[in-house]
């Protein structure tokens, strides 16, 4: 006979389905955006990443103690600073605003959190674009100039090792950035600091809300800005493993795939074909989707939260960075 689900038990229930995939606190990242805004405040004025704050630096610690206390220890630091210009200055910056949340972060919590940052420069640069751009001599928009931008975001990541970040996560999609940041971090001593490599970042409107937050107050293309000259195509899963195994070859010390859920059957490939540590990203308008339809009143957002989660894990990710971490902590044991 069906069991019938009563109240009182829906969240033992969620516990249960999080234990059979076998989901642990320690496989989840929770993200944060921290902001150069003199206070703390909603992600967007929208709803729809309803919950995750901009976090100024004066509330940066009392933000990471929150989290830890619900047992989660790893966390990625998006920054948003105020200014953007040409060239993407104040990324590398010693007083950026990721260095200076990393430096407060790893001074407070030391070894107890894990903290990766975000190495990119589409929040400091003036196109919205991860690479820097070649101006045509008409001084309209050019390619993207793979080079000059290896060099800019092994400076970047080398600023965020110096703070004490504990793993640098290159976005950018440029080719070779796993090795150029390898050898960089190398020479300057941070032969501990880890890499994990955004190999398939496939081209997405689901990094809307993302860029709604991080974007949109200078760069008002943010929903249709085309980065699919760096970015994967979704039809092309080849080219998925291949940047996969060229990012391991390069020294990834983990490997990365985003967005999650339409891209579960590359998880899974990736899982059989190239057992390597692996973590997927639930991108902002995963997060968005949800929260979206089921105030409407559609869906249910716990349920979903849960079997989205549940399906990334179940797909084969050893680590998942999502939106709803903290929603989900609270059906975890350990
Ligand atoms: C840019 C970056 C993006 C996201 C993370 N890093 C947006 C983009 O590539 O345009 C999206 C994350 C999300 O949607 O949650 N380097
Ligand atoms: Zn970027």
């Amino acid at each position: 006979m069906e069991k019938v689900q009563i109240a009182g038990s829906i969240m033992d229930f969620y516990a249960q389905l999080c234990k059979n995939v076998g989901l642990r606190k320690k496989d989840l990242i929770f993200p944060i955006f921290v902001s150069e805004l003199s206070s703390s405040g909603p992600l967007s004025n929208s709803n729809d990443m309803s919950g995750m704050n901009k976090i100024a630096l004066k509330d940066v610690v009392q933000n990471v103690q929150k989290i830890i206390d619900q047992g989660i220890s790893s966390l990625i630091i998006f920054g948003i600073p105020n200014k953007r210009d040409i060239g993407a200055s104040s990324a590398l910056s010693n007083e950026g605003i990721v260095q200076n949340s990393t430096r407060k972060i790893k001074k407070e919590f030391g070894g107890s959190v894990n903290i990766i940052t975000d190495v990119c420069i589409c929040q400091y640069d003036l196109s919205g674009h991860c690479g820097l751009q070649i101006k045509n001599h008409d001084a309209t928009e050019g390619n993207i100039d793979n080079d000059s931008t290896l060099d800019l975001l092994s400076k970047i990541a080398i600023s965020h090792a110096e703070a004490g970040a504990d793993i640098v996560a290159p976005s950018s999609m440029m080719d070779g950035q796993v090795i150029q940041i390898r050898s960089a971090l190398n020479s300057k001593g941070f032969k501990n600091t880890k890499i994990m490599a955004f190999s398939a970042k496939f081209a997405s409107s689901l990094y809307s809300p993302f860029r709604k937050t991080a974007y949109s107050k200078q760069i008002h293309n943010y929903k249709t800005l085309d980065k699919s000259s760096y970015q994967i195509g979704y039809e092309n899963p080849r080219q998925a493993i291949r940047e996969v195994q060229a990012d391991i070859q390069e020294g990834a010390d983990m490997i990365m795939i985003k967005p999650s859920l339409l891209y579960l059957d590359i998880v899974s490939m990736i899982k059989d074909k190239i057992n390597f540590p692996m973590a997927v990203q639930n991108v902002s308008g995963e997060c968005a989707m949800v929260k979206a339809a089921a105030r409407k009143g559609w869906i249910d957002e716990e349920e979903w939260k849960v079997s989205s989660i549940a399906a990334i894990k179940r797909a084969g990710a050893h680590s998942i960075i999502s939106y709803f971490t903290m929603d989900i902590a609270k059906y975890l044991d350990d």
